[in-house]
């Protein structure tokens, strides 16, 4: 059963973004308990605007193909959804943002130089670390910054629920640098615009990519108490 009485905050606690994944399949009725539960999740004027495409298998293998191929053109074959990040991005966020890829690189020994090393990490996100299903996330392009919110609810219920199953996840935003080639691969029409992957699976847990402490800003930079 996905949905048992463990805590928010077990959950919460023990959920990580996964990169390195075992081959053991995932039970689809599982999955299927787990969107159920997290249909429950609030959205604005209950909209929902949530739409997932869940993939495993040979269909799961077109995406991965289909992405190599812009890949391998390049920085010719970008077809960006988005800007995943803000243009200029300033501090505090920048520091978090390049602490946090450092972090990672540290815990697999990679050095700042050896960039081939480091883009074959990154390229590793376009085989979903291996993952056996990939949920990609999308909606309707009609959709602004609060249904956008809600779909990060849905995501972040979704990932807890996988704890709450046993099983692991990583989002992925990195899609959205090839979101036309995904879309045409899932024959989403150009109404929907795609936000992100989440590789979902079981977590190699003996993997050095899944240890290493991942840092968090300290309460005092994001928490402005009034009136206490
Ligand atoms: C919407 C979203 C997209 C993300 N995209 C990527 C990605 O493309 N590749 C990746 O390795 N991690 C990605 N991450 C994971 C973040 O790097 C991670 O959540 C953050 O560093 C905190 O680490 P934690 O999830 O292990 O607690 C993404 C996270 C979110 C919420």
């Amino acid at each position: 059963m996905p949905v048992t009485d463990a805590s928010v905050a077990t959950a919460l606690y023990q959920r990580r973004s996964v990169r390195a994944f075992t081959d053991r399949a995932v039970d689809p009725a599982l999955l299927k308990e787990i969107f159920t539960a997290a249909q429950r999740a609030p959205s604005g004027g209950n909209l929902q605007p949530w739409q997932a495409t869940v993939l495993t298998g040979e269909p799961w293998q077109a995406v991965k193909d289909a992405v190599a191929a812009r890949i391998a053109m390049g920085r010719a074959g970008y077809e960006p959804e988005y800007d995943i990040y803000p243009k200029g991005l300033t501090e505090p966020w920048e520091a978090r943002r390049f602490g946090v890829g450092e972090a990672l690189y540290a815990a697999l020994g990679i050095p700042r130089e050896d960039k081939a090393r480091r883009l074959a990490q990154f390229v590793e996100n376009y085989r979903g670390f291996g993952a056996p299903v990939m949920l990609f996330l999308h909606c309707s392009r009609i959709m602004g910054p609060p249904q956008w919110s809600d779909m990060g609810m849905w995501l972040q219920s979704v990932m807890l629920l996988l704890v709450d199953a046993g099983l692991a996840s990583c989002p992925q935003e990195c899609w959205a640098l090839y979101g036309a080639t995904v879309r045409r691969a899932l024959a989403l029409d150009d109404g929907q615009i795609l936000f992100t992957g989440l590789a979902i699976g079981y977590a190699a847990d003996d993997a050095a990519v899944n240890q290493w402490p991942v840092p968090r800003a300290p309460l005092g930079e994001v928490i402005d108490w009034q009136g206490f």
